[in-house]
């Protein structure tokens, strides 16, 4: 099944918290130690208990998959528990895996106790899953030599190492795949709390002054998202810089912020046209993510991965078996009274069936 790539759709997009350019300029921003990765405490805590029992005992660490919307921490993750563990991280991907053969070169390039990355790991294809089976589970790779009935398989031992799965989609990965991981830990949305001391540790590093209320004006539009937060200041520090002192303060913070279009709750004029379009196209919902893509001119998966969980954690959208559904919550939020609408929407209906 070819699955389509997410698009950052609008580069002007802030919100997105998929991946842009400029964000690879503040790799700096990256935490490198658990003592500098802020929130996901049950993750990390667990984490930092496994770490050192097999650092005690010279082994690998256990097989971990991590799974959750863009920009909360994955490849964080696995980079810090590869400088934890004191051992070399490689870093792949599920589409950049196209044949056996380039696993296969991967496995055997790795040390003991290595740590191998495998981003968007549902997007590995079935072929190369198979090869990855054995390897995870027996640390060995088998081996296909000769064509037709003369045709052997020989196995080749691999050393021990740690295999780190991230994905946006855990749904989307095979159940033997998923069954081969011994630890499995979803990434949650930050607290606001979280998010400003994030803020904080950014402006620290950026160096840039930041009071207290600004930072967590910050926080409160960053839609818990680590990756959203530091783009976020790094606007807002623009924006004092030229047009103030320089000192992020809640003043500057908010005029930036609502100058970027960004309302208090970090919604987006895209988040605000996936409500309107339900509400006003589609009677509020339910409507389905394929139709709703297509009425936005957008792809599906972009509103899937990117947009909606935050929607659905904000409590504005709801899934259901028939599709997604605008809640009342949405409606205030947008000022759109729930009665008046549906009015409209079924007077349209009853011209168009006359
Ligand atoms: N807990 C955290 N504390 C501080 N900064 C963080 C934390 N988690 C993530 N970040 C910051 O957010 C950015 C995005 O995180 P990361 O790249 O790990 O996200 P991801 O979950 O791998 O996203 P994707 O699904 O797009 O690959 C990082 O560059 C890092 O600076
Ligand atoms: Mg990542």
């Amino acid at each position: 099944m070819a699955t389509k790539e997410p698009t950052v759709h609008n580069k002007a997009n802030l919100i997105s918290a998929q991946p842009f350019e400029e964000d690879q300029a503040f790799e700096g921003l990256r935490p490198k130690t658990f003592a500098n990765f802020i929130g996901q405490a049950k993750i990390k805590e667990n984490l930092f208990i496994h770490i050192e029992a097999v650092k005690a005992r010279s082994e690998s660490l256990e097989h971990l998959l991590f799974y959750g919307p863009p920009g909360l921490g994955k490849t964080t993750l696995a980079n810090i528990i590869a400088n934890e563990m004191a051992v070399n991280l490689r870093i792949t991907s599920g589409p950049a895996i196209e044949r056996p053969g380039d696993l296969a070169a991967i496995l055997t390039n790795l040390k003991p106790n290595d740590v191998l990355f495998i981003d968007e790991i549902h997007r590995l294809n079935r072929i190369v899953e198979e090869v990855l089976y054995p390897a995870m589970e027996d640390f060995a790779l088998d081996i296909i030599i000769g064509k037709g009935p003369s045709a052997r398989s020989i196995r080749l031992d691999l050393p021990k190492f740690t295999l780190i799965g991230a994905t946006t989609r855990a749904g989307q990965l095979s159940s033997p795949l998923r069954d081969r991981f011994g630890i499995i830990s979803r990434l949650e949305f930050y607290e606001p709390a979280e998010i400003k001391q994030i803020i904080q540790r950014a402006a620290q590093v950026l160096n840039t002054e930041i009071d207290e209320p600004g930072a967590l004006e910050i926080a409160r539009r960053s839609r818990g998202t680590p990756r959203i937060a530091n783009r976020l200041v790094r606007r807002v520090r623009d924006f004092a810089e030229v047009e103030k002192d320089g000192k992020i303060t809640l003043a500057i913070a908010k005029q930036a912020l609502d100058r970027l279009e960004i309302d208090e709750l970090g919604l987006d004029n895209f988040d605000r046209k996936i409500l309107k379009t339900i509400i006003t196209n589609f009677s509020g919902g339910p409507v389905g993510v394929e139709s709703l893509a297509a009425s936005m001119q957008d792809e599906s998966i972009t509103i899937e991965d990117v947009y909606e969980p935050y929607l659905l954690q904000l409590g504005f959208l709801e899934r259901t078996s028939r599709g997604r559904v605008a809640t009342e919550s949405a409606y205030k939020h947008l000022g759109i009274a729930i009665k008046q609408q549906k009015d409209q929407t079924n007077q349209a209906e009853l011209f168009k069936t006359a």
